[in-house]
């Protein structure tokens, strides 16, 4: 079964086109480098308007099927600011250490990382991630939780897959 991967940009400018999107397609480029499995990833850029994030989870989740949903943006303090309330909104369970791993991880390298509010949660049978919108808090952050991420699909009975283990060794507890 080929996985599908939902990626979002939440950017009010990358939306209107100010600005090139870097994050959804560094997101991309992480999963092609990182699975070894079959995915086809279903990418969104949208403005950071809480109603329609929340939209586009869902859609991605219950519409197109995606096993794991990334969001990029939208995270830190600034009133336009809302992924992690569109997130939660959505979710029937959070999953708060994905959050708090990320943020470990993300403030040995910069100490702004504490403005990042990004949670994760269960839509559904779907996993929701947030990340930070700049690109390079992408890497730094899914390298920290990719590791969870496969068995946490398996758990929500979805497709099953595995990572380049010379990059990211995924735990599955054995059977
Ligand atoms: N995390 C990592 N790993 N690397 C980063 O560069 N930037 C921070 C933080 N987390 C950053 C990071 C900054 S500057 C902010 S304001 C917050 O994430 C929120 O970013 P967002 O609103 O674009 O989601």
């Amino acid at each position: 079964m080929t996985a599908r991967i939902g990626i979002v940009t939440v950017s009010d400018r990358a939306s209107r086109g100010e600005y090139e999107d870097r994050g959804g397609p560094a997101i991309r480029d992480y999963f092609v480098d990182v699975l070894t499995s079959p995915f086809e990833a279903v990418a969104r850029v949208i403005p950071d308007e809480q109603s329609l994030i929340e939209r586009t989870l869902r859609e991605l989740c219950e519409v197109d099927g995606c096993c794991l949903v990334v969001t990029t943006g939208g995270t830190g303090p600034s009133l336009r600011d809302v992924t992690p309330e569109a997130t939660e909104a959505v979710c029937q369970k959070l999953m708060p250490g994905f959050g708090e791993l990320m943020r470990k991880v993300s403030l040995e390298k910069v100490a702004t990382a504490i403005l990042s509010r990004q949670t994760a949660g269960i839509c559904g049978k779907s996993l929701i991630v947030n990340l930070p919108g700049q690109p390079k808090a992408i890497k730094e952050c899914l390298d920290a939780v990719m590791p969870a991420i496969p068995y946490c699909i398996d758990l929500l009975e979805g497709p099953f897959l595995t990572t380049d283990e010379a990059k990211i060794k995924a735990f599955r507890p054995k059977k």
